[in-house]
């Protein structure tokens, strides 16, 4: 039996079958440990399931001698120093392909809605601003018949490609074509690279300045992929026409950020994954992986 620690309470069943193999303890907490909090906490641990909230980093491995598997609650690792884990010979897992879909369904609710314009209507419709059928109010931008740029053609690139089909886009990707092009020539920009020391604020003020006025950038990534000063700054001087984003740098922006300010721009917290299968199916990869990490297996999800 293996001294397991789990930096909050998730979804689903499987981790009974954690509790079942090893002596599993769950932070009692609904925010986050601070990391003195996670080293403390986990300074015993064999076994560690994590989410994106903690950074697994030197001070909390050194912190943590008898770690020897990692799960991490997330298909993203960019909350995990890879090189030294690897360094440690501590394997690390992560949860891919069961979250897909579900972060592919919210990168198209969100490309509809800014399109749409969805949250200032619904808000109009609420405060009592319908008075009539407005000609030209409330209007948005064609979804049918524009053109999509995918920049990260991966698991979950595709999915949304396959949507953008079916809404009649024309879609490309960084996969056919060069970043500067796709900015300069999509009606719509959405972003699904993982966070790298490449992606880093990838699209930053050039990359902006590319893009169309009347374009959208729709990001389920990661919110350091953007330059969020600069985002703001051609949202304002209405550089592209708006956008909407499930993720954000810092996570959560402190309150009163001036980007909850910005017009034409809607921020949802974090919610690519959360359906309540895919969240559970998050749980059970991350229990499969420890599992066979604490049993000196092969991680069936490694991170790479
Ligand atoms: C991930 O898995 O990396 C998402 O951002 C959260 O589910």
């Amino acid at each position: 039996m293996a001294i397991v620690f789990v930096s909050r309470a998730i979804p689903g069943d499987a981790l009974q079958r954690l509790r079942a193999a090893h002596e599993v303890t769950v932070w009692p907490g609904s925010m986050p440990p601070a990391p003195a909090e996670l080293r403390a906490a986990a300074g015993a641990a064999e076994g560690l399931l994590c989410l994106l909230t903690e950074r697994v980093d030197r001070a909390l491995l050194d912190a943590a001698p008898s770690l020897r598997a990692i799960a991490n609650y997330a298909v993203g690792s960019d909350n995990i120093d890879l090189a030294l884990t690897r360094e440690r010979g501590i394997p690390v897992g992560v949860t891919p392909d069961v979250l897909t879909e579900a972060t592919a369904d919210l990168t198209f609710a969100l490309l509809l809605a800014a399109a749409r314009r969805l949250t200032e209507a619904a808000a109009d419709a609420r405060a009592g601003r319908w008075r009539t059928f407005e000609p030209a109010g409330w209007l948005g931008s064609d979804v049918h018949g524009a053109t999509l740029g995918i920049v990260g053609l991966g698991r979950i690139g595709r999915a949304v490609a396959r949507r953008a089909e079916g809404f009649g886009m024309t879609v490309r990707s960084t996969a056919d074509t060069p970043l500067h092009e796709l900015l300069a020539t999509s009606d719509f920009v959405s972003l699904h690279c993982p966070l790298n020391e490449r992606t880093r604020g990838l699209i930053g003020a050039d990359a902006l300045a590319r893009m169309r006025p009347r374009a959208i950038l729709v990001n389920t990534a990661r919110g350091a992929v953007v330059d969020q000063t600069a985002l703001r700054a051609a949202l304002e001087r209405g550089e592209i026409a708006g956008a909407a984003i499930d993720v954000t740098d810092p996570e959560p922006p402190p309150p009163g950020d001036p980007i909850f300010e910005v017009p034409n721009l809607i921020v949802v917290p974090h919610i690519g994954s959360a359906t309540r299968t895919a969240r559970a199916r998050m749980t059970e990869l991350c229990v499969e992986n420890l599992l066979a990490g604490l049993a000196g297996r092969p991680m069936p999800h490694p991170a790479t």
